[in-house]
């Protein structure tokens, strides 16, 4: 590693340990996980430095550092993945994109996100949904939940928000390759056989051939508003902005798109799952807010159709899911590079360095939360609102020009996870003890949490 201080600035570099050549402390980080930032940040302070996957970092934290890093997009950082990640996007990816190319990327997939499309989306989301809870009740063994989240945000992704018509076979085998299209996305850059860098070349290139069929062979609905699925949106809404997507576009939007829902919902999903274990109170407190808005009757969810205003609606059931967002945020971070020299801190980011901004770190040390460790859904109630005090101390789906396209459909999928759990099924820990969590990718438990699931007698 070559990066160096700017010796035309006065301001320290950040203190922090470079680790080994080329590999710097990328082994420490795999194995110490979350400890990792959180042992430099004790050490170091809230911008430290560091050498991961390839290349030197400074790691930031605290809401006023994020939200000058966030705040500085295109004028002093712009968009910078690790080198895996950013090839195996590829190049039309929005995380790959930045400047007006990006602004127009972004303008097209917005309306994929609108409340009218969020709105054609819910039945089919809540429908496999109520599928895989149906599924996870039938089974007479405890169900390791991460696993299945990890399908059950796939099958949302892939039928919901794609609309593929795939069968059971061909499902299994996409996610079996999406599988390890994921565990190598953020790995060495190093493209030998066996490494995980051409593993996951091998997976994005087989996951692309897949969809190109798909996308061939799928009916396309675009006309008027009937959207049916996130990729007719998509198509339409590009045409409203006078582009016609290619191929390939479409190739590496679709596996952006599943990229950006998968771990990260399915994350979600289990520390929901889990924290509804922990916290009966919550639950009875989720099922009260149901009965109170007529959705839940004699212990049974009424079957007439949700609408998003009435999930919307439900103030306890939003704080439920921020405050496990909080938590738990699944992404820890994002990526950066200086693209000149600036203040933070105190200390001098050189131009040409890459910076990583901190969420989980940010949430963990940040105080406007009160006793910021306990789960506690109320303190985003009306009356208390902590995430009032700041916008950046609160912030699981980042901020700035480059926050979460998706934030509005992982909410809505985790809401209408939430219903479903409280207003139809019974759960119950299978083990004596609730597991560990690690936290790269993303946060989840150990052994993936056994929960026994029964669905209503
Ligand atoms: C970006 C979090 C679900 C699509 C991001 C970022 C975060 C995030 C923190 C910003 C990263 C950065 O600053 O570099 C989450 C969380 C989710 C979630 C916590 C679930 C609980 C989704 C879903 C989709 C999605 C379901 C779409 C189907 C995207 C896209 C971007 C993004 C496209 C890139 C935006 C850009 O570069 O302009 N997400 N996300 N996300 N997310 Fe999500």
């Amino acid at each position: 590693w070559t990066a160096t201080r700017d010796k035309s600035c006065k301001l320290p570099m950040p203190k922090g340990s470079m680790g080994f050549p080329i590999i710097g402390e990328t082994c420490h980080w795999f194995f110490q996980g979350a400890g990792f930032h959180a042992s430099r940040r004790q050490k170091y302070g809230n911008v430290f430095k560091t050498h991961l996957l390839g290349r030197p970092l400074i790691r930031v934290t605290g809401a006023e550092n994020v939200r000058k890093v966030l705040m500085g997009e295109h004028s002093l950082v712009t968009v910078d993945w690790p080198q895996s990640t950013s090839t195996l996007l590829g190049p039309n990816s929005l995380a790959n994109s930045i400047g007006d190319i990006h602004r127009k990327r972004r303008k097209i997939f917005a309306k994929v996100f609108s409340h009218e499309a969020l709105e054609t989306y819910l039945p089919k989301i809540q429908q496999v949904i109520q599928e895989t809870l149906r599924v996870w009740s039938s089974n007479p063994d405890p169900i390791n939940v991460y696993q299945e989240s990890q399908r059950l945000s796939f099958h949302m992704a892939v039928r919901v928000l794609l609309g593929f018509r795939v069968s059971e076979e061909e499902m299994h085998c996409l996610f079996s390759t999406f599988q390890d299209f994921v565990e190598n996305v953020f790995s060495l850059p190093i493209d030998l056989p066996f490494s995980g860098y051409r593993k996951g070349i091998r997976a994005r290139d087989s996951l692309q051939k897949s969809i190109e069929k798909a996308i061939r062979e799928k009916p396309l609905h675009t006309q008027g508003k009937d959207y049916t699925d996130a990729l007719d949106v998509l198509l339409e809404s590009a045409k409203e902005n006078n582009t016609e997507l290619t191929m390939q576009e479409l190739k590496e939007s679709t596996i952006e798109l599943i990229f950006a829902a998968f771990a990260t919902t399915a994350s979600a999903s289990t520390s929901l799952i889990m924290q509804l274990l922990r916290h009966p109170a919550v639950l009875e407190k989720l099922r009260e807010e149901l009965r109170s808005c007529g959705l839940l009757h004699d212990g049974c969810l009424c079957q007439g159709e949700l609408r998003l205003d009435s999930i919307i609606s439900l103030k306890y059931l939003d704080c439920v899911i921020k405050e496990v967002l909080r938590l738990f945020a699944p992404v820890s971070g994002g990526y950066r590079i200086a693209t000149q020299t600036f203040e933070l801190d105190g200390v001098q980011v050189p131009k040409g360095w890459s910076v990583m901004y901190s969420i989980r770190d940010t949430h963990d040390t940040s105080a406007v939360f009160k006793d910021v460790e306990a789960f506690d859904p109320d303190r985003f109630s009306p009356e208390r609102g902590e995430d009032r005090e700041g916008r950046f101390h609160y912030l699981p789906f980042g901020g700035g020009v480059r926050s979460c396209l998706g934030k509005q459909l992982a909410t809505l999928f985790l809401k209408l996870l939430a219903v479903e759990l409280a207003g139809g099924s019974r759960f119950e820990l299978a083990t004596r003890t609730f597991p560990r969590l690690i936290s790269v990718p993303v946060v989840h438990p150990t052994d993936g949490l056994r929960v026994k699931f029964f669905g209503l007698d």
